[in-house]
């Protein structure tokens, strides 16, 4: 028996890409459904894309001191991307916020390393330890128009250590993340993801 084609993704990043590591440990696998078409970043010189490079997966970099306004970046991130053509996206540790011409477009599944609502933001991690909270972790989610509030798909708990520093607590989260952003991705992607009403679903 010969499997489906696999689902196309593009993977954004903007740092050290352990998750898109991952997901391309996991794309390996032909069972697990997912070719992996290109990876973007809002940088050059990083990791992540140093990850891509070594997997032979294409990149892109879009900057945004590189346009006159974040929409014309926006706008000509949502070209780069969609010369892949692919069915969703998947925002891995990317830092900048989307605008409407990628979100319009694709849905765009977004790993978080806080239990949102809780600890949006660019330091979750931080905040969290700063407001002693006793149990953390990751969310998966569909990414709307506002900061870390799209509807969640998953999520997973850490405990909280009294000696956590900000990297030892983001290391024992991204041991759970990375399996969790595996797992939902390649359910998105052999089973369609659905986001309608504010609400997201895998069947
Ligand atoms: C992840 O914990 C992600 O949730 C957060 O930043 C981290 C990125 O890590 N937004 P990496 O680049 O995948 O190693």
């Amino acid at each position: 028996m010969t499997s489906p084609e696999p689902t196309g993704i593009v993977v954004l990043v903007s740092g050290s890409g352990t998750n898109l590591q991952a997901l391309i440990d996991a794309a390996a696998d032909p069972a697990y459904g997912v070719r992996i078409l290109a990876v973007g970043a809002d940088r050059a010189g990083i990791e992540g894309l140093r990850r891509a490079e070594a997997a032979g997966i294409p990149t892109l970099v879009c900057r945004v001191e590189d346009f006159a306004s974040r929409a014309d970046w926006d706008a000509a991130f949502a070209e780069l991307i969609g010369e892949h053509d692919p069915a969703f996206v998947v925002s891995a540790g990317f830092m900048k916020l989307l605008g409407p011409a990628v979100l319009g477009r694709w849905t765009v599944v977004n790993t978080h390393p806080a239990l949102l609502p809780a600890f949006p933001g660019a330091h979750a991690v931080r905040d969290a330890l700063a407001a002693g909270a006793a149990q953390t972790g990751c969310t998966v989610h569909v990414v709307d128009a506002g900061v870390d509030t799209g509807p969640v798909l998953a999520q997973a708990t850490v405990d909280v250590a009294g000696d956590d520093t900000e990297d030892t607590l983001h290391e024992r989260i991204k041991a759970v993340e990375h399996p969790l952003l595996v797992q939902i991705v390649g359910r998105a992607a052999r089973e369609g993801i659905t986001v309608s009403e504010g609400k997201a679903s895998i069947p």
